[in-house]
């Protein structure tokens, strides 16, 4: 039994091995990532190799030490979080791309290899892993399985669900789970690799990934389009995903008070990007070349101007333009600079319910507090809206409740859902309970006791600790 840090950071240090351990001083000199909660365990192990994984979870077991298996730190829901006590399993050693196979279009990956890692590594070969979000250059494929992450390109490829093809995890007891299938095709009985995807590490580590990787267009084009709404934007989208000879890579809208307050922020100069309209449509056309993708954008507009009754529109001239319009979406953590730990909330709405429910959320909050006015932006063409709402945080239980009551109530029963991407964690646990059907929360709770009886992988994540 380790009772004292010292204890701990020996005894792990003992275990000879493949990893490095850091003791809590340590970390609290080191970049906690995204959420400053991250660092509160007692140590941080970052094993090699997955069988230094194992070996670390085996010792966890026999000395009931809890694990937090971390990626690259940019969860948004609190699901990596650490405190005393425990041991964060740090996966970025495990940063190795194992395989490419261009025939295939497979690539095995360690899990603490990065999004923009592999993609940039894919484009070698003219291929890409088919999923993209902000936080590219540090989030790891683990974490990205861990959560089912979705971002950008989802609407035409899945999440990070329909992107694997198989998974090495290292489950509770030590034991490795390893189902590196490499094929599309497999009916062999339960599919139980699905289990490990959006359970945040609470069933096992994920240690190894095969990727889907698809064939991508050799350029693209973006624009910055100003329309009345959703529905005129989902008309565009509609467009560009008819079209034969480019392909659509990005649609993602932004109400114009987050567009406004983002370009602020960004220090852009006044009529740098047009965003004189109620919504702004970010889209990206992937074609043969820049001129091809540029001229089909600009063409398509043009042919869809008055029936979409778009307001204004830029067709990037230059890659420093495309990049403007790219931060003004991306670069979200700015909000944070305006509010303090503003709550913020990431729903999927069906898809013809967009205009109609930004309406009715918009009213909830102003009768909740007739100074909430939230920033509203996502992913347009899979409905998944990022709300933040314009104050600091966190608010008292009663106030951030009757809000979640705005957001969430009616979605599950739309055919929506409360966490549409950055998963339950730590902080949406209650929203889990509320808005999450009994049966299938009974269900999740049984597979937990099954394969962790002693809650020692992630506790208290995804679940209230009660359950
Ligand atoms: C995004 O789409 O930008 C991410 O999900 C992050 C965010 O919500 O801020
Ligand atoms: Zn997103």
């Amino acid at each position: 039994m380790v009772t004292d840090e010292k204890t701990l950071v020996d005894a792990l240090r003992g275990l000879g091995c493949n990893a490095a351990v850091w003791g809590h001083a340590e970390l609290s000199h080191r970049d906690p990532g995204f959420d400053e909660r991250n660092f509160g365990a007692s140590a941080l192990v970052r094993p090699a190799d997955t069988a230094a994984v194992a070996a670390l979870v085996k010792f966890c077991a026999d000395n009931n030490v809890s694990l937090v298996p971390q990626g690259g730190r940019t969860g948004l829901t609190g699901a990596a979080t650490s405190h005393v006590g425990q041991i964060i399993c740090d996966l970025g050693a495990m940063n190795r791309i194992e395989e490419i196979d261009p025939f295939a279009r497979v690539a095995i990956v360690q899990a603490g290899t990065t999004l923009a890692t592999l993609q940039n590594a894919a484009l070698a070969d003219g291929l890409d892993p088919g999923i993209d979000l902000a936080a590219r250059g540090s989030c790891t494929i683990g974490g990205m399985v861990s959560t089912n992450a979705g971002g950008i390109m989802a609407f035409r490829n899945g999440t990070m669900r329909h992107r694997i093809l198989g998974l090495e995890a290292v489950l509770p007891d030590g034991r490795i789970f390893s189902d590196l299938t490499r094929v599309l095709k497999t009916s062999a009985g339960y599919d139980l690799k699905h289990l490990f995807v959006g359970a945040e590490g609470t069933l096992g580590i994920v240690t190894r990934v095969a990727m889907r990787l698809d064939p991508v267009a050799g350029a693209s084009a973006t624009a910055l389009v100003g329309i009345n709404d959703a529905a005129a934007a989902q008309r565009l989208v509609r467009h560009f995903l008819g079209q034969t000879g480019t392909s659509l890579r990005a649609a993602e809208i932004m109400w114009r008070g987050f567009a406004v307050a983002m370009n602020k922020m960004l220090g852009f100069a006044p009529g740098q990007l047009p965003l004189d309209a109620p919504c702004l449509l970010v889209l990206e056309l992937g074609a043969d070349t820049v001129d091809a993708a540029t001229t089909a954008l600009e063409e398509g507009l043009a042919a869809l101007w008055e029936e979409a009754g778009i307001v204004d529109g830029l067709v990037a001239t230059s890659l420093q333009q495309a990049r403007a319009i790219w931060r003004l979406r991306e670069e979200t953590e700015l909000i944070e600079r305006i509010h303090k730990l503003p709550p913020s909330f990431d729903v999927s709405v069906p898809g013809g319910n967009l205009d109609a429910y930004v309406c009715a959320i918009e009213a909830g909050l102003k009768s909740i507090d007739p100074s909430y006015a939230p920033y509203v932006f996502g992913h347009l063409a899979d409905g998944n809206l990022h709300i933040s709402i314009n104050c600091d945080g966190p608010l008292p239980h009663d106030r951030h409740l009757a809000i979640e009551d705005v957001l969430y109530v009616g979605l599950a029963e739309s055919g929506g859902s409360f966490s549409a991407e950055h998963g339950v964690g730590l902080d949406k646990r209650e929203a889990y309970e509320r808005h999450v059907d009994p049966v299938k929360r009974e269900l999740a709770s049984a597979i937990k006791a099954l394969l962790d009886p002693r809650d020692l992988l992630n506790p208290g994540k995804i679940f209230s600790p009660s359950v």
